[in-house]
């Protein structure tokens, strides 16, 4: 039998990890005979609720699941681990400032780099979820040195997979019928949507989306307006944030990082930048990448008009600027 692998989880007494280890314990990330050993990592006051999540874990009954071991020690949690979902930080409160909030998960972010570094299998994948992802994957990689810093990675998938949606509706086809929709830059509302490089499958032809659409009107408009508020809309329908989309995309990401990409498929990952595409460097910015043998390859060579750079020169900015606050907490400290 193939030996289990250590896969930790982060918040994990929280919403999206409620539906995320169910779905990683079923093997929809790492596959259907892949058994794991699920590290749950949260904070020592949410550790009755973890023991909670252990029970209903083990009423599963998951062939899978060779055993669960929930902690409020990072060392525990990251000892040995093949992959990490980074779900936990901490909540925007009431009256909170944006520069509060980053100080906050930054101080999370730089002691889960530390333990990823000391006790993590040195090709650890990392995925950030909590937000600010991009920039807490960020921090977490600067203080894990002795892991490369490709194996870190913060989440716009739930993104793209709204945009991919939006477009599957518009044109009246089933979502499969649609790829390479882009979500470039921040996990915030300054995201960049683009369906420039979309593709739909018509009559047994993969076909353009722009062009079988014919609607700039659209894509440069309400399609960006609903994908960058759609999480507020299910806040305000819901009561609560997406956590089960959430969670879905956080698989559909690790499973494509572990086992790689269709060929001409691309799908978008917060990733360190290195300048691709007129985008600042060092910051972890989204961009369409493909991925074959674990390793992902930002997609190059993509026309990039007039309206998609100041659209990509918006959401950088704004990484450049959450990257300099989050270093000036780091150093303050
Ligand atoms: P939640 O509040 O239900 O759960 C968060 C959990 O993290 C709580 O149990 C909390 O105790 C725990 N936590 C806090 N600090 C921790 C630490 N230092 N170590 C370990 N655990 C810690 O929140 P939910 O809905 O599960 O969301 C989690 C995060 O994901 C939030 O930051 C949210 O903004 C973010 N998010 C990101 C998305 C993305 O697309 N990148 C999409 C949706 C949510």
């Amino acid at each position: 039998m193939t030996e289990a692998i250590r896969v930790v989880v982060t918040g994990a007494a929280g919403q999206i990890a409620y539906s995320l280890l169910y779905m990683i314990a079923r093997g929809e990330v790492f596959g259907k005979d892949q058994p794991l050993i699920l590290h749950l990592l949260d904070i020592p006051p949410m550790a009755g609720v973890l023991e909670g999540v252990v029970m209903e874990l083990a009423d599963c009954a998951l062939p899978l699941l060779q055993e669960v071991i929930p902690t409020t020690d990072p060392k525990v949690a990251f000892k040995d681990v093949s992959a990490a979902f980074l779900v936990g930080a901490m909540p925007r409160k009431e009256g909170m400032e944006r520069k509060d909030l980053l100080s906050a998960n930054v101080k999370i972010f730089k002691v889960q780099g530390q333990a990823l570094n000391e006790f993590a299998k040195k090709d650890v994948k990392v995925l950030v979820v909590g937000n600010p992802a991009n920039t807490n994957a960020l921090v977490c990689a600067n203080y894990a040195p002795s892991i490369p810093k490709e194996n870190f990675s913060a989440m716009t998938r739930l993104d793209q997979n709204r945009a991919t949606s939006q477009i599957a509706a518009k044109l009246g086809v089933p979502i499969a019928a649609v790829s390479n929709i882009i979500i470039w830059g921040n996990h915030s509302s300054t995201q960049y949507p683009d369906a420039g490089q979309g593709k739909v499958f018509i009559n047994d032809v993969w076909k353009s989306v722009t062009e079988v659409l014919n609607d700039t009107s659209f894509l440069q408009g309400p399609f960006i307006d609903i994908v960058q508020k759609r999480g507020a809309a299910v806040i305000a329908s819901r009561k609560m944030s997406s956590a089960m989309s959430a969670a879905k995309s956080a698989c559909d990401h690790m499973h494509d990082w572990w086992n790689g990409t269709a060929p001409g498929k691309f799908v978008s990952m917060g990733v360190f930048s290195d300048g691709s595409y007129g985008t600042p460097k060092d910051v972890v910015f989204s961009f369409p990448v493909e991925i074959k043998n674990k390793q992902w390859k930002i997609v190059q060579g993509l026309t990039i008009d007039g309206f998609s750079k100041s659209k990509l020169d918006i959401t950088g900015n704004e990484l450049r600027e959450e990257r300099d606050e989050a270093l000036s907490v780091l150093e303050s400290n």
